[in-house]
């Protein structure tokens, strides 16, 4: 079997962090983003994985080379128009690379409980296309699966009216490049301008084509805005095993990772995440579900449901930051008069002075 991850995308709505990289590589508790699709497809048994690349691809290129550090074998696919994920995969047919059966992944998409279950249940059922879905409050958001009789019958891509809940996880197993390759060219770009994932599944099931799904029972989340990234790395942390790897001589309560070369003078309350090289000081106080990726510091102040990128600073004083993201290589620095809460999503390269 192969993979493809789709990694072309520009991220637009997670501006202003992708304006130097692409979303794929923005580090969550000290993994880039696109390592965990990586990782569930190898833990699934998938070794030969295409990445399809576009938006700043020479960084994702360079970052996981021929796939040998994550036990896979990596194949390039450039896609130069961002022209939809349907149009993403045919890419990887015409190519020569998919050449078999194979499972779509979506480069920002994590799935806590991982795919390997449901895999092995449509291994056993042999569909055309297995689809994986999950029960979202706002399906206005996603493509959206209509079910009857146990059966897909209709996929609406960000439908307007509630037609159902069940969104469409970005994640495709598909049996026959052939029959896919044949799907796409019946297709049309949609108002968006895309040649949409869920309307080429359409196709399969209107002509005549098995096409079965597994409802997850764990989170899925796609990281596509700020929010997401918040509210994915709120989700892993919740589930994340507490370790100690850097020097604590200050305090530490509950579950926090400290990873090596990191070091921790104030406190840190848990769920939290403190990368390699990060530095907490004497004065500086990390409350629940943050997130300080490697080389960050600390200062002074405190920082509760937020996400510092690497290598930034901050120093706060009696100020506390909340439900914020710092960008990578910024500043964040207050007065001795700026106190209370403060909400902050800041770039990279950035400096604020408050
Ligand atoms: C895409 C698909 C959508 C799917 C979603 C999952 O949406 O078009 O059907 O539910 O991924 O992440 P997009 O992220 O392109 O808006």
């Amino acid at each position: 079997m192969k993979g493809l991850i789709l990694a072309a995308g520009e991220g637009s709505r997670l501006r202003p962090f992708t304006f130097s990289r692409p979303k794929h590589l923005i580090p969550i508790l000290g993994k880039p983003m696109i390592r965990y699709s990586l990782e569930d497809l190898v833990s699934s048994g998938v070794r030969d994985i295409g990445v399809v690349v576009g938006y700043f691809g020479d960084m994702i290129r360079e970052f996981l080379r021929d796939g040998s550090d994550f036990g896979a074998n990596i194949t390039y696919i450039h896609q130069e128009k961002r022209l939809g994920i349907a149009h993403a995969i045919y890419r990887g047919i015409k190519e020569g690379f998919l050449d078999r059966d194979f499972i779509v992944y979506l480069g920002d998409n994590i799935l806590s409980g991982g795919m390997r279950k449901y895999v092995e249940h449509w291994l056993e059922n042999s569909s055309d296309v297995h689809i994986l879905l999950a029960r979202v409050p706002d399906p206005r958001l996603f493509g959206v699966a209509v079910l009857r009789g146990g059966k897909v019958v209709k996929l609406v891509e960000k439908p307007r009216e509630p037609v159902s809940d069940l969104a469409v996880v970005g994640v495709y197993m598909f049996r026959d490049p052939e029959l896919v390759a044949r799907a796409f060219k019946s297709l049309k770009p949609s108002w968006r301008g895309e040649y949409e994932v869920t309307e080429l599944i359409q196709w399969f099931i209107d002509n005549g084509y098995k096409v079965t799904y597994s409802t997850i029972d764990g989170w899925w989340k796609d990281v596509g805005t700020y929010e997401g990234l918040l509210d994915a790395v709120y989700l892993l942390l919740d589930r994340a095993e507490p370790r100690v790897e850097g020097e604590v001589e200050g305090e530490v309560r509950g579950r926090v990772i400290v990873e090596k070369g990191a070091v921790v003078k104030g406190v840190v309350h848990g769920p939290a995440y403190i990368g390699r090289g990060a530095v907490v000081e004497r004065n500086a106080i990390i409350e629940h579900y943050v997130s300080i990726e490697h080389d960050s510091k600390v200062i002074s102040g405190g920082v509760s449901r937020s996400i510092i990128l690497d290598n930034s600073t901050l120093d706060l004083n009696k100020a506390r930051l909340v439900d914020s993201v710092v960008g990578s290589r910024s500043q964040v620095k207050c007065s001795k008069e700026a106190h209370g809460d403060i909400k902050l999503i800041v770039s990279d390269y950035s400096t604020i002075i408050l």
